[in-house]
């Protein structure tokens, strides 16, 4: 059966179950019999009266003032005036509220473990789409829907995809001088360049010389949902519940990989020219690290013997007085995230940034004070960013915002935050995929470093010597964040050293 959706107010509203009512069930009881036949059943508005679900305006409006609004009507408008109950006027207000409330503040009923299991299995969702790390990194990663999204938008996404694309999942096809066509989302672009992420995850960085045609699509590639409304009630239940990766919540060692098997199945997972998509792109191993092709630079010293010595040679000493400058990428100003009265903003003027850029198949990742960029190295045009706000009340280095940059294994990109939390983000979404926190021990701790990847883990340690911690460095698991070693620098009280 396919779902029919607009006519269960309790999936449209996400009340309670039945069996404790509440201001928002009779609200979504009321609002069927007096309001949906201008509002529309699904309060997305007919040709009588505007949609009252997603609408920013609306959010910011208090109880007694929608209260207010509905009992008075609105004058010469065609918003008639409503002389109702006082619990029933104030049962339509929550309701208008919760309408423009993010998803998982609406308390949506349904199985969420069943929604997870749909996703995952028939749904087919994991395909494109990736949650705390599980998943393909095809589509948008869904980690933090719940916060992102109010729950009729994520309705209306699965229900109908093309009606609002995704910003930077735009479908574009671009025909290339050579002849080739790529296919893919137009991640980001400018009147010289497009930054194009195929079905498979993989950037194509592509400058205008080099393009003959852009065709737009005005589709999404995602397919309408087919699902029972039980499912899809449940699927909604699960979703809605998303709120981003936690802190030391254990993440899952196995992921579907680029593209996902079940990704093959599906017919958008072909070029325009019939030529099918590869399904995995070439992740970043550590053979590689070891031996890095000429042009990347994998690790903070480019090979871990730690000489920074580079192989090219076009650069030398009979024309290095050439150089000039080719491109620059402002940061945005550090500032903004602390309040003035913070030791950062006392000693600003001594900072600047400090990172090592990583580069990998013409990708360049930088980070600056609690965020990270990856960059097209060619023209310096950013493909995403992470940041988050700083935190306050860090100490030394850490509280002036420094940090030395990424490390790169696989399918992710490593950095420390501030509070020496160690964090992996997804190099295709540039999402958060899973976050350690690096310290057990109540101390000054904090983060600068750039982390360094040996076989399958992620080494990193901590800062906050001149404040009197205990050092350490530790090695992580690169899949999940587990901690597999730790080793003082410093020893304990009565330890010999
Ligand atoms: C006869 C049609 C009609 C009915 C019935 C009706 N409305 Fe309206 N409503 C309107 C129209 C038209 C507007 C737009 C007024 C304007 O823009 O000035 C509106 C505006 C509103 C607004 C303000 C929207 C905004 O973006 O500022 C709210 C809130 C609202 N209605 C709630 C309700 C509720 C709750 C009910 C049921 C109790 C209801 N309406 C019943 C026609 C109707
Ligand atoms: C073939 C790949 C594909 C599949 C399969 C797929 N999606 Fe999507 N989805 C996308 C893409 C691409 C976008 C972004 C473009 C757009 O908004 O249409 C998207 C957008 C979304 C959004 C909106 C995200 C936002 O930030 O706006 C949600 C929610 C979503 N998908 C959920 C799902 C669920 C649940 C399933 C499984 C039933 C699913 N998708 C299956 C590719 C897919």
């Amino acid at each position: 059966m396919i779902a029919v959706l607009a006519l269960s107010p309790a999936l449209l509203f996400g009340q309670n179950p039945p069996a404790a009512p509440t201001k928002a069930t009779q609200g979504a009881k009321l609002f069927a019999q007096i309001c949906a036949g201008c509002h529309g059943v699904d309060a997305h508005g007919t040709d009588q009266g505007p949609a009252l679900a997603g609408d920013g305006t609306l959010r910011r409006r208090s109880i007694p003032e929608l209260r207010n609004l509905i009992r008075k009507g609105i004058p010469d408008s065609g918003m008639p005036p409503f002389d109702l109950a006082a619990d029933q006027l104030d049962a339509l207000a929550a309701l208008v509220l919760s309408l423009n409330e993010p998803a998982a503040d609406s308390n949506v009923p349904g199985d969420a473990a069943a929604g997870e299991q749909f996703f995952f299995g028939r749904g087919q969702c994991a395909s494109c789409h990736m949650v705390y790390g599980r998943g393909a990194p095809v589509g948008p990663d869904l980690s933090n829907i719940g916060r992102d999204m109010k729950l009729n938008e994520i309705r209306e996404a699965l229900l109908r995809p093309g009606a609002r694309i995704a910003p930077g999942y735009e479908l574009v096809t671009v025909r290339l001088k050579d002849g080739k066509t790529v296919r893919g989302f137009a991640r980001g672009r400018s009147n010289f360049d497009v930054r194009l992420q195929d079905f498979n995850g993989t950037f194509h960085l592509l400058q205008k010389s080099q393009i003959s045609a852009i065709q737009e699509e005005k589709q999404s590639v995602m397919p309408p949902l087919k699902a029972s409304s039980e499912e899809l009630q449940n699927l909604i239940a699960y979703l809605s519940r998303l709120t981003g990766v936690k802190p030391g919540a254990p993440a899952v060692a196995e992921t579907a990989g680029r593209g996902g098997a079940d990704f093959a199945k599906i017919e958008h997972s072909k070029n325009t020219d019939g030529t099918p998509v590869p399904l995995r792109a070439e992740g970043i191993d550590f053979a590689r690290i070891l031996n890095p092709k000429p042009g990347d630079w994998l690790s903070y010293n480019g090979k871990l013997n730690g000489n920074r010595y580079s192989d090219l040679t076009q650069i030398n000493s009979t024309n290095v007085e050439n150089l000039g400058v080719k491109w620059t990428f402002s940061i945005p100003l550090w500032k903004q995230f602390l309040p003035d009265t913070s030791y950062y903003h006392q000693n600003m003027e001594y900072f600047g940034l400090e990172t090592t850029p990583i580069v990998a198949d013409g990708i360049m990742y930088v980070t600056a004070p609690h965020s990270a960029y990856a960059l097209d190295a060619l023209s310096g045009r950013e493909i995403w960013e992470y940041s988050r706000p700083r935190t306050p009340g860090t100490f030394g280095d850490a509280s002036l915002g420094t940090n030395r940059g990424v490390a790169i294994l696989g399918d992710k990109v490593f950095m420390v935050t501030d509070n020496a939390h160690l964090l992996a983000l997804n190099r295709t979404t540039g999402k958060l995929v899973w976050e350690t926190v690096m310290p057990n021990e109540p101390q000054h701790y904090g983060g600068t470093l750039a982390p360094l990847i040996v076989k399958d883990m992620v080494v990193a340690g901590v800062a906050g010597g001149d404040w009197g911690i205990r050092g350490f460095i530790a090695a992580y698991k690169a899949a999940t964040g587990e901690r597999v070693w730790r080793r003082w620098t410093v020893p304990a009280a009565g330890e010999p050293g």
